[in-house]
């Protein structure tokens, strides 16, 4: 299997993430793969991103690239070409960054035979994840490096949860991107506004965290949707959802979902819907794909 970075959803805590608040996330099955070979420059290729032949060029994927070749621990590294097949959206919350960041560092590594753990290779992609996003909490690197369903404290390693039961996810996609850098400024004018009313979202945020991975650690669907049904009054209170993330959520807890909420960093992108079996699953599916979104069921554990 060729190196791979891995997409994530967020459960409960985007944007507070971003102030301190721990988040829970579930680590997907879909990512990036990448491989590097021997070349005469150093290049990277990786539709639908785009493709970087000289590291002096002024883009952000050349910029990005060139940190993580100038960052390597063992560099300076000898030319090589990393081609990446992207198996994820761009812009739609999914973590489709990182999870590129995390395979071209993986590919880079195997190709100079070089093994680094889970946490090294996250720490390695902030450098990347900077270039794209400005002040990333180092959530959407750890989960492409490390999967699984897992609490991040922003500046501390990523904890993986002992899950009672694995989550059954419905992902739906709005087909509408959204730039996370936007999206994290959009949220910090909210907190220069009125820093005492953001300081009150961020404590019921908080609780609302702390309580959802009890109900994890517990195997209590009916518990954790309703944490994430809250979670998203909070998230739409702060300008994150959209006329179509609402239709999706809306569809999929009237199909029978225990929970809905937007996933990422909202204004477009993807929402989540939790639901306990198969056939759920499938009917929530069926109810966002009839909105005329797309929709795929995931497992995490
Ligand atoms: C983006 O996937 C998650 C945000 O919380 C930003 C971040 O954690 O860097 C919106």
């Amino acid at each position: 299997m060729s190196p791979f970075g891995r997409g994530k959803v967020i459960l409960l805590g985007e944007h507070a993430v971003v102030y301190g608040v721990p988040a829970l996330a579930a680590g997907l099955e879909r990512g990036v793969r990448a491989t590097a070979r021997p070349a005469a420059e150093p290049a990277l290729a990786c539709a639908p991103w785009g493709t970087v032949d000289r590291v002096g060029d002024e883009s952000d994927l050349a910029r990005a690239f060139g940190a993580l070749l100038a960052g390597h621990p063992d560099a300076p590294l000898p030319p090589l070409r990393v081609e990446a097949d992207v198996g994820l959206p761009a812009g739609a919350g999914l973590g489709c960054s990182a999870a590129l960041g995390v395979a071209v560092i993986r590919a880079l590594d195997a190709a100079v035979g070089r093994a680094a753990s889970d946490a090294e290779i996250a720490e390695r992609a902030m450098a990347w994840e900077r270039v794209f996003h400005g002040n990333p909490s180092g959530l959407d690197a750890a989960m492409a490096a490390h999967g699984g369903v897992a609490s991040y404290v922003r500046g501390q390693p990523l904890e993986r949860l002992d899950v009672r039961r694995p989550l059954r996810l419905v992902v739906g996609d709005s087909g509408e991107p959204s730039s996370t850098r936007a999206m994290v400024e959009g949220v910090a004018h909210q907190r220069e506004r009125d820093a005492a009313r953001f300081d009150r979202a961020l404590e019921a945020i908080g609780t609302l965290v702390r309580n959802a991975r009890l109900a994890i650690e517990a195997g209590d669907a009916h518990a954790l949707g309703q944490l994430m049904d809250l979670n998203q009054h909070l998230l739409s209170a702060w300008m994150l959802s959209t006329t179509a993330l609402e239709d999706m959520i809306g569809a999929a807890r009237a199909a029978g979902a225990k929970g809905a909420k937007l996933t990422g960093k909202g204004g477009g992108g993807c929402m989540i819907a939790l639901v306990e079996t198969e056939e759920e699953g499938a009917r929530v599916a069926d109810a966002i794909r009839a909105l005329g979104f797309t929709a795929f069921e995931a497992e995490a554990r």
